[in-house]
């Protein structure tokens, strides 16, 4: 198990954690848009009313500032004897925090909700760049993603 950084800590997503720039962390993967903090509530609590179902991390630093992100989305089906699987989404690390394997213990600790909630798998997608990340974290190269975008 990979170990943090001293005064840094791994915790649940607060719905407080929109002024404590998570928002701004998530800026490192992609377009976040302008959420008003209303607009942050009413996410925030749809998402905590599943709370079998959205494992959301974050890692602050000492100072308690958010500097980075994962997610795991429980999916439950009936194949595989009502099988569940881990989705792993959105794994944002701020840049000037990369390299202190934060990314690898943000991975660490969704794998381990995902076996603990008795998850056979979780998958992600990744673009090739970040293929060498994944590895590092365990993962292995299987199938193909594709996208209809709307
Ligand atoms: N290619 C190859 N190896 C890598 C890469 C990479 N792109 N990035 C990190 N590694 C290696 C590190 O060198 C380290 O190896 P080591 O254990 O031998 O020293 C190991 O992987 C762990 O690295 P961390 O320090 O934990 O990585 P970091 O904290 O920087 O987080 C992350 C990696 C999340 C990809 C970060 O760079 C980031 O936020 N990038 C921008 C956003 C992004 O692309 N997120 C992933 C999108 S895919 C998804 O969300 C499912």
């Amino acid at each position: 198990i990979s170990i943090l950084p001293t005064d840094y800590t791994i915790r649940p997503l607060r719905r407080s954690d929109y002024q404590r720039g998570y928002l701004d962390v998530l800026r490192v993967l992609t377009t976040v848009g302008e959420i008003s903090e209303e607009q942050w509530n009413q996410r925030y609590d749809w998402i905590a009313s599943r709370n079998d179902e959205y494992y959301m991390l974050v890692v602050c630093d000492g100072e308690d500032r958010i500097v980075g992100t994962g997610s795991l989305i429980v999916e439950r089906k009936f194949i595989h004897s009502l099988g569940m699987v881990g989705h792993i989404e959105d794994i944002a690390v701020e840049k000037n925090q990369q390299g202190k394997k934060l990314g690898l213990r943000i991975i660490q600790a969704l794998d381990f909700v995902a076996a603990q909630v008795g998850c056979y798998k979780s998958i992600l997608d990744c673009s090739e760049p970040n293929e060498g990340f994944y590895v590092k974290c365990g993962f292995k190269r299987a199938g193909l993603e594709m996208a209809h975008y709307y």
